[in-house]
């Protein structure tokens, strides 16, 4: 027990929902989740992809609702309490959110600069030639850090800026008055343009061909790998910040019906971004006089080649790229936010140093790193390999691992299912300890090798060995041996994570005044 000041909580039910949901709506809705679908068999997809959010999403962000609640503390402190071992994991999760953190942060830092090329349409008649050569100014070899960009720096300073500013606020009065106000604005950008985008001329043709079902593609494993995949991603779970978040909620909140509406709002989400970007996509199709197929892409090649080539042809294309680009900025900012609160609070958790002390020093640090790595013209490379690699073998392992200590090892799913049950209004049946235990980490298990293997057959995207070895394979180990490295260092000070007995307390006689 300790003598600290009494942990921030959020000021609603409602607010937390929010910071879950904003935390979960991001990049992986907008720009991934289209390109997956319709590479996995369009229509059924959604089979599979429904199967990972009742199997895998929805349980799993019950467990990590539970434990950070239950201990009160960031991944490392929780999880340390949960069971010894498993702090290194969440060591671990703080490394993984670090290096997530620094190359998210540049693609919001891409997206509000389109804000403004948006309204001069500034890409002219090559949006390809001008985002890789003129704008990001791409060094020809993947390794190479030849010259700083400043077009890049600036909007990402200013990325960084607002972030640390918000998390320096704190929890209610910061990260929960951030999420009120910015959710419902994403909600009114995204809206107008999937309303405008189903109106355009070719809609129907690119929903038909997101939509026509294969089903003969629920017979191939990787469809089913992309999907748990896109669910970890998109429902930010396996990153430790549910446990981070939840740790800010009151004993007596209600967590399995939280995370029943965090999960099916985000997928929610999720689909409307399908609709929109293949209702959009339609149009170019019928533009160009070709087929749907010959203009999907995804990721970088959707947001920052294929959307400005349909804004320069769309009538009032200015305002479409406001609303599209602004909806990746606020996105993506709830969704930075979180990642950047989980190393903020882990380190001020475990120093007992003041919030705004941790944001200055350990967020101010994430967000140096991410500004001079990634305004080079060589950035666009190391986000690419960082960014697969510790997906792969970052969050998707780490929460293999931690299913396989606390289920297997440890066999804490019963006490944490009471925990749960305590004070939520759905009970957690059987068949929550049958998702985690048996089906989640079988899947999981059978990720990690379908993607070793592929791995394996041909380099990712074909970049060369040397530099995957260091960019990708490095970048996932280093997050790894920083993660145990930081589990090893012995704890001074009182853990801030709550006893049992305290748990209980709080249980029956509720929070202190
Ligand atoms: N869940 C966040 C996203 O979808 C990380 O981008």
């Amino acid at each position: 027990m300790t003598d600290q000041p009494p942990r921030e909580q959020w000021g609603t039910r409602l607010g937390f929902l929010m910071a879950a949901i904003g935390s979960a709506i991001g990049l992986g809705n907008i720009w991934r989740f289209p390109k997956v679908a319709f590479d996995n068999g369009g229509g059924s997809f959604l089979l599979p992809y429904l199967i990972a959010l009742l199997t895998a999403g929805i349980p799993l962000l019950i467990l990590e609702y539970t434990i950070g609640r239950k201990y009160r503390a960031s991944p490392p402190a929780a999880l340390r309490a949960l069971y010894r071992p498993t702090q290194a994991i969440g060591w671990w999760q703080v490394a993984i959110c670090f290096v997530i953190a620094t190359y998210y942060a540049v693609i919001l830092a891409w997206s509000l600069r389109y804000i403004g090329f948006s309204f001069t349409k500034a890409w002219g008649d090559d949006p390809n030639g001008f985002f890789f050569n003129d704008f990001l100014k791409a060094a020809d070899e993947p390794g190479t850090i030849s010259a700083f960009v400043p077009g890049v720096a600036l909007p990402l300073i200013l990325i960084w800026v607002v972030t640390l500013v918000i998390l320096g606020l704190g929890v209610r009065r910061g990260i929960e008055r951030a999420n009120k106000i910015f959710i419902p604005l994403l909600v009114v950008f995204f809206g107008v343009l999937v309303i405008r985008a189903v109106t355009l001329d070719g809609a129907t043709t690119g929903l038909n061909a997101l939509f026509q079902p294969d089903w003969g593609a629920l017979t191939n494993g990787s469809v089913w790998v992309a999907a748990y995949g896109q669910i970890f991603f998109s429902l930010s779970i396996g990153f430790g910040i549910m446990i981070t978040y939840a740790s800010y909620l009151n004993r007596r909140s209600d967590l399995t019906g939280s995370a029943m509406v965090a999960g099916f709002a985000n997928s929610s989400f999720e689909i409307l971004a399908g609709i929109g970007v293949f209702a959009t996509l339609g149009f170019m199709a019928a533009q160009a006089g070709v087929g749907v197929d010959d203009v999907v892409s995804g990721g970088v090649g959707l947001a920052f080649v294929a959307f400005p080539q349909i804004i320069s042809e769309m009538w009032f294309g200015q305002v479409f790229g406001v609303l599209f680009f602004g909806s990746l900025v606020i996105a993506g900012l709830t969704s930075l936010i979180s990642i950047v609160q989980v190393i903020v609070a882990a380190v001020e958790d475990r120093t007992g140093i003041s919030r705004t002390s941790a944001v200055l020093s350990v967020g101010g640090a994430t967000g140096v790193v991410s500004v001079l790595l990634f305004s080079t013209n060589g950035g666009l490379y190391f986000l690419d390999a960082a960014d697969h690699f510790i997906n792969q073998y970052g969050i998707a392992l780490a929460g293999l691992v931690l299913l396989v200590m606390v289920s297997w090892v440890a066999r804490k799913l019963p006490m944490l299912q009471r925990n749960a049950d305590a004070t939520s209004a759905v009970l957690l049946g059987r068949w929550w300890k049958l998702c985690l235990g048996v089906i989640t980490p079988v899947v999981l298990g059978w990720m990690m090798i379908d993607s070793l293997i592929n791995e394996f057959r041909e380099n990712y995207e074909d970049l060369p060995t040397s530099f995957l070895l260091y960019a990708g394979w490095g970048v996932a180990l280093a997050a790894l041996v920083v993660g145990i490295a930081l589990a090893l260092i012995p704890w001074r000070r009182p853990s801030p994570a709550l006893t049992e007995d305290e748990d209980r307390d709080l249980l029956t006689k509720g929070e202190p005044r």
